[in-house]
């Protein structure tokens, strides 16, 4: 168990061009829920047994409230930079106009951290879709796509000046397969049909926006955030269930963007449940970005199903998150290798990782010891693929602070800092103040 965060002093991580930061998303910290439009999570909440604890967004960390002393606190971490994501019902009113209030909010908290010198790496999904959207099929409707570009357009017209980094999307693939496929997540549909068609219609929706982000910002940085959890076999038997799940949930999304088609496995699916694709969508998907964004946790391992699909198999006796996820951080250098190897990739960033823990709050301290080994072992496999020849520019960890975890509600703790959910205060945690000596270190 390491005890410190550290890297080797010629690591690539410490050079003066490489961004560190930490990420959060509006719909997990913002709270403030009246003074915007409902969104999907909304409506999710309030199904019976959707999110463990019952919980919603309500008021989550109440950012709403307390978003000055939060930049205080990212600027006192040390970071180069903050990721954070704009809530798009709180910012377009239902006919389509700009909510004024809520774009100011933006963009003071936007002036605020570029007046301390901390960039911006702004994202505009990140799964809050308006409620009156999901009213009208959500991303089953093409039109959604449509309303997305319009909504990049106005954030980037009114907000472009203060980013320095745009993301279209965060995570599609959960979008698509959580929220219509298996239905874990707002809004709850449960249709392979649904899954496929959503996936569509949300990289549709990447690259109408990029076409606005393009136009509005030529000089701002434009990409899509994806996940990716690598796929392994069980035993030697289920190697075709490894390779069809990398397919259908990892390769799906970032060779659309990349290439303008579907991996192999698009071709098997049968019929009913193939997307609805136009002639011109694969070449709106795939236009040019000039980052991939990579949120890497864990990995995953298959076993195959009789009727020739897959299954998740997971190990036992393996070290595991709070999540029940596995810590396997070769798998970040094996992923950022691989991906490197079978594509032509603009730059990346680590978008997202991190860990939830079973953290206590012990006299005031929160020593997530397990955590600090977490970000020491996958920064350093960052390095290893780094070293590798694969070119990453940024690491934002998982997330500044405890928030609103979806379907787990408040039950699991991701942040860096610890939130006590009854007042609001916030405690750095043992992997904040290690992260920040880490961060230190460099000579910028
Ligand atoms: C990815 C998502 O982008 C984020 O919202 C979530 O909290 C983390 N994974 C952890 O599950």
């Amino acid at each position: 168990m390491f005890k410190t965060i550290s890297l080797l002093p010629d690591s690539y991580l410490l050079k003066p061009e490489f961004t560190f930061g930490v990420a959060t998303a509006s719909f997990q910290i913002e709270g403030a829920r009246d003074t915007r439009l409902a969104c999907i999570w909304d409506s999710f909440c309030e199904k019976p047994s959707a999110i463990a604890d019952n919980s919603n967004g309500d008021i989550a960390c109440d950012h709403v409230t307390h978003w000055r002393h939060d930049i205080e606190m990212i600027a006192d971490l040390a970071v180069d930079a903050y990721r954070l994501s704009i809530s798009w019902p709180r910012v377009i009113n239902e006919d389509g106009s700009v909510n004024s209030q809520g774009m100011a909010f933006y963009t003071e908290l936007l002036s605020a951290l570029k007046a301390r010198n901390i960039k911006t790496y702004v994202t505009l999904y990140h799964w809050d879709l308006p409620q009156h959207l999901e009213d009208k099929g959500g991303w089953l409707n093409r039109e959604t796509a449509y309303k997305f570009q319009d909504y990049a357009d106005k954030v980037s017209r009114h907000l472009g000046d203060l980013v320095d980094s745009f993301a279209t999307l965060n995570e599609p693939f959960c979008s698509a397969y959580l929220g219509y496929e298996i239905g874990v997540h707002a809004p709850g549909i449960k249709s392979q049909q649904a899954g496929r068609q959503a996936a569509h219609h949300l990289l549709l929706a990447h690259g109408l926006a990029m076409q606005v982000l393009r136009k509005n910002c030529p000089n701002t940085e434009a990409g899509i955030v994806l996940n990716f959890s690598p796929t392994y076999p069980l035993t030697e038997n289920d190697c075709n269930a490894a390779k069809l799940a990398d397919q259908y949930h990892n390769q799906w999304y970032i060779k659309a963007v990349l290439e303008g088609c579907y991996p192999p496995l698009f071709d098997d699916l049968a019929a009913d449940v193939k997307p609805i694709i136009e002639a011109d969508d694969m070449a709106i998907i795939s236009q040019s970005v000039d980052f991939i964004g990579v949120n890497y946790y864990t990995r995953i391992h298959y076993k195959s199903t009789p009727d020739g699909w897959f299954e998740e198999a997971p190990l036992t006796d393996v070290r595991v998150t709070d999540m029940g996820w596995e810590v396997y951080p070769e798998g970040l250098t094996e992923l950022l290798v691989s991906l490197h190897q079978h594509y032509n990739l603009p730059k990346m960033y680590i978008t997202e990782n991190g860990a939830a823990m079973a953290d206590s709050l012990v006299d005031g301290e929160v020593y997530d010891i397990e955590r600090v080994d977490y970000y020491h072992t996958h920064l350093n496999a960052v390095c290893n693929a780094i070293r590798q020849g694969v070119n990453i520019q940024g690491y934002f960890a998982w997330s500044l602070m405890d928030n609103f975890e979806w379907a787990y509600g408040y039950e699991k703790r991701f942040g860096l800092v610890y939130i006590d959910y009854q007042s609001q205060q916030r405690i750095l945690k043992e992997s904040a103040k290690q992260y920040r000596a880490l961060l230190k270190q460099r000579k910028k």
